[in-house]
Protein backbone atom coordinates (compact mmCIF):
# COMPACT_ATOMS: atom_id res chain seq x y z
CA UNK A 1 0.00 0.00 0.00
CA UNK A 2 1.18 3.51 -0.85
CA UNK A 3 3.11 5.15 2.03
CA UNK A 4 3.82 9.01 2.00
CA UNK A 5 7.12 10.36 3.71
CA UNK A 6 6.90 14.29 5.50
CA UNK A 7 9.79 15.66 6.75
CA UNK A 8 8.85 16.65 9.81
CA UNK A 9 11.47 19.86 10.46
CA UNK A 10 9.66 21.80 8.13
CA UNK A 11 6.69 21.67 10.88
CA UNK A 12 7.39 24.48 13.04
CA UNK A 13 6.26 24.02 16.59
CA UNK A 14 2.78 25.06 16.92
CA UNK A 15 1.88 24.55 13.26
CA UNK A 16 -1.10 22.07 11.83
CA UNK A 17 0.13 20.87 8.08
CA UNK A 18 -2.62 18.83 6.21
CA UNK A 19 -1.18 16.41 3.37
CA UNK A 20 -3.28 13.57 1.56
CA UNK A 21 -2.76 10.05 1.93
CA UNK A 22 -4.93 7.64 0.47
CA UNK A 23 -6.99 10.16 -1.07
CA UNK A 24 -7.93 11.32 2.78
CA UNK A 25 -6.55 14.20 4.48
CA UNK A 26 -4.16 13.65 7.20
CA UNK A 27 -3.26 16.07 9.96
CA UNK A 28 0.18 16.62 11.57
CA UNK A 29 0.92 18.98 14.60
CA UNK A 30 4.09 19.67 16.34
CA UNK A 31 2.73 20.47 19.71
CA UNK A 32 3.67 22.71 21.87
CA UNK A 33 4.87 21.96 25.33
CA UNK A 34 1.76 23.70 26.93
CA UNK A 35 -0.79 21.72 24.23
CA UNK A 36 0.73 18.58 25.55
CA UNK A 37 0.47 19.14 29.21
CA UNK A 38 -3.36 20.11 28.07
CA UNK A 39 -3.41 16.83 26.83
CA UNK A 40 -2.32 14.52 29.24
CA UNK A 41 -3.61 16.46 31.95
CA UNK A 42 -7.57 15.73 31.13
CA UNK A 43 -9.42 12.58 32.95
CA UNK A 44 -9.95 11.36 29.68
CA UNK A 45 -11.72 7.91 31.33
CA UNK A 46 -14.48 9.94 31.30
CA UNK A 47 -14.31 11.01 27.56
CA UNK A 48 -16.89 9.61 24.95
CA UNK A 49 -14.62 7.24 23.18
CA UNK A 50 -12.07 7.20 26.13
CA UNK A 51 -8.32 7.15 24.84
CA UNK A 52 -5.43 8.71 26.99
CA UNK A 53 -3.27 10.93 24.74
CA UNK A 54 0.01 8.61 25.27
CA UNK A 55 -1.73 5.84 23.50
CA UNK A 56 -2.83 7.93 20.49
CA UNK A 57 1.03 9.44 20.30
CA UNK A 58 4.14 7.66 19.18
CA UNK A 59 6.53 11.27 20.27
CA UNK A 60 4.34 13.60 22.71
CA UNK A 61 5.13 16.61 20.57
CA UNK A 62 3.55 14.66 16.95
CA UNK A 63 -0.05 14.48 16.70
CA UNK A 64 -1.19 12.67 13.51
CA UNK A 65 -4.65 11.61 12.59
CA UNK A 66 -7.43 11.63 9.70
CA UNK A 67 -8.55 14.31 9.31
CA UNK A 68 -12.02 12.93 8.73
CA UNK A 69 -14.87 13.74 11.41
CA UNK A 70 -16.16 10.58 12.42
CA UNK A 71 -19.64 11.98 12.37
CA UNK A 72 -20.07 12.08 8.67
CA UNK A 73 -16.98 12.73 7.46
CA UNK A 74 -16.47 16.35 6.63
CA UNK A 75 -12.91 17.42 7.11
CA UNK A 76 -12.34 19.37 10.66
CA UNK A 77 -10.92 22.90 10.98
CA UNK A 78 -7.93 23.26 12.94
CA UNK A 79 -7.18 25.29 15.49
CA UNK A 80 -10.83 25.81 16.47
CA UNK A 81 -13.49 24.63 18.69
CA UNK A 82 -13.76 24.95 22.55
CA UNK A 83 -11.26 22.38 23.36
CA UNK A 84 -7.86 23.95 22.01
CA UNK A 85 -7.95 21.87 18.79
CA UNK A 86 -10.24 20.90 16.08
CA UNK A 87 -13.54 22.08 14.76
CA UNK A 88 -15.79 20.49 12.46
CA UNK A 89 -18.27 22.94 10.79
CA UNK A 90 -20.80 20.45 9.16
CA UNK A 91 -22.83 19.89 12.85
CA UNK A 92 -20.73 21.11 14.91
CA UNK A 93 -18.23 18.58 16.31
CA UNK A 94 -14.84 19.55 18.80
CA UNK A 95 -12.06 17.86 19.32
CA UNK A 96 -9.22 18.36 21.59
CA UNK A 97 -5.89 18.79 21.40
CA UNK A 98 -5.40 15.23 21.03
CA UNK A 99 -7.75 14.60 18.93
CA UNK A 100 -10.41 13.68 20.90
CA UNK A 101 -14.64 14.06 20.44
CA UNK A 102 -15.02 16.50 23.41
CA UNK A 103 -18.41 17.85 22.05
CA UNK A 104 -21.18 17.91 19.48
CA UNK A 105 -22.40 14.42 17.70
CA UNK A 106 -19.17 12.65 16.65
CA UNK A 107 -19.30 9.52 18.35
CA UNK A 108 -15.20 8.87 18.31
CA UNK A 109 -11.64 10.52 18.37
CA UNK A 110 -10.39 11.43 15.26
CA UNK A 111 -8.29 8.21 13.95
CA UNK A 112 -4.48 7.28 14.33
CA UNK A 113 -3.44 5.68 11.41
CA UNK A 114 -0.05 3.39 11.36
CA UNK A 115 2.90 5.25 11.10
CA UNK A 116 6.36 4.90 12.05
CA UNK A 117 9.26 7.46 12.81
CA UNK A 118 12.63 7.72 10.73
CA UNK A 119 15.03 9.23 13.35
CA UNK A 120 18.01 8.77 10.93
CA UNK A 121 16.33 11.44 8.35
CA UNK A 122 13.62 13.29 9.99
CA UNK A 123 10.90 12.03 8.42
CA UNK A 124 7.71 10.62 9.44
CA UNK A 125 6.15 7.59 7.25
CA UNK A 126 2.62 7.02 6.96
FE1 LIG B 1 -18.48 16.47 11.47
FE2 LIG B 1 -21.11 15.95 11.32
S1 LIG B 1 -19.57 15.49 9.88
S2 LIG B 1 -20.02 17.02 12.87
Amino acid sequence: LAKVEVELASIPEGKNVVIKWRGKPVFIRHRTQSEIEEARKENWKTFRDPQSDEDRTKKPEWLIMLGVCTHLGCVPIGEAGDFGGWFCPCHGSHYDISGRTRKGPAPLNLEVPEYSFNDADGKVVI
